[in-house]
């Protein structure tokens, strides 16, 4: 299976986002992660819909939306709309998860659900079949730059036997480097962000390269 990098514009240049968009995806990147957060759910701010919008003239590529705002289920609407090709939406931030990913797809999107460092993987259980991704944090979010958190890659490999044959990308978030990623790619992880991992010099293209492998 080969390994798609997502780059989390959360470490780009906001003054230059459309430029940054551009540039990533011209250095070779999959999908855009796009990292929304509401000072609530998270202890840091980003931006909402009218900002993706905004820069989703600047790349054909998918945008990957991760929410990490609480409640998310008023505002799935939104999201599509501003652009999103996959929402994901925080295990612990909606006790009805199973509706969320009902609207999710009923919008024409990829439904996804993200688990903090601390939440089982046994959540999902009983969604399987509404789901398109998993996204395990490999940090608590809320911020860029943070150490990885190594008891992740067991959780991705029990993702993994979780899943079976089904089409389910398990994505994993937080600490992402050329040196940790072979260890998540080898759990089962078919989908990697990183953030500082790919903007911590100009050279998008090689950073995203390393982290390939
Ligand atoms: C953290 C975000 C991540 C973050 C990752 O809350 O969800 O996407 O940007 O940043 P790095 O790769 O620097 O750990
Ligand atoms: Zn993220």
């Amino acid at each position: 299976m080969s390994v798609l990098i997502a780059p989390s514009i959360l470490s780009a240049d906001f003054a230059r986002l459309g430029d940054e968009v551009k540039a990533i995806d011209e250095a070779g990147c999959d999908w855009i992660h796009i990292d929304v957060m509401d000072g609530h759910f998270v202890p840091n701010l980003t931006f909402g819909p009218p900002v993706i919008k905004a820069i989703r003239p600047w790349t054909k590529k998918t945008f990957d939306v991760h929410l990490m705002i609480d409640p998310a289920q008023p505002y799935l609407e939104d999201y599509a709309k501003a652009g999103a090709d996959i929402i994901v939406v925080h295990a612990e931030a909606d006790r009805h998860i199973d509706r969320s990913l009902q609207i999710i797809r009923g919008l024409g999107k990829k439904a996804g659900i993200s688990l903090n460092p601390a939440t089982p993987e046994s959540v999902i259980e009983y969604v399987l079949d509404k789901l398109d991704l998993v996204l395990v944090m490999s940090v608590n979010p809320g911020f860029g730059g943070q150490s990885f958190i190594e008891s992740q890659v067991e959780k991705v490999a029990r993702i993994r036997r979780m899943i079976g044959s089904r089409a389910i990308d398990i994505e994993v978030d937080g600490g992402v480097t050329p040196e940790t990623a072979p260890r998540l790619i080898a759990a089962g992880a078919n989908v990697l962000v990183a953030g500082s991992a790919v903007f911590k010099t100009k050279d998008y293209a090689g950073n995203i390269a390393a982290i390939r492998g």
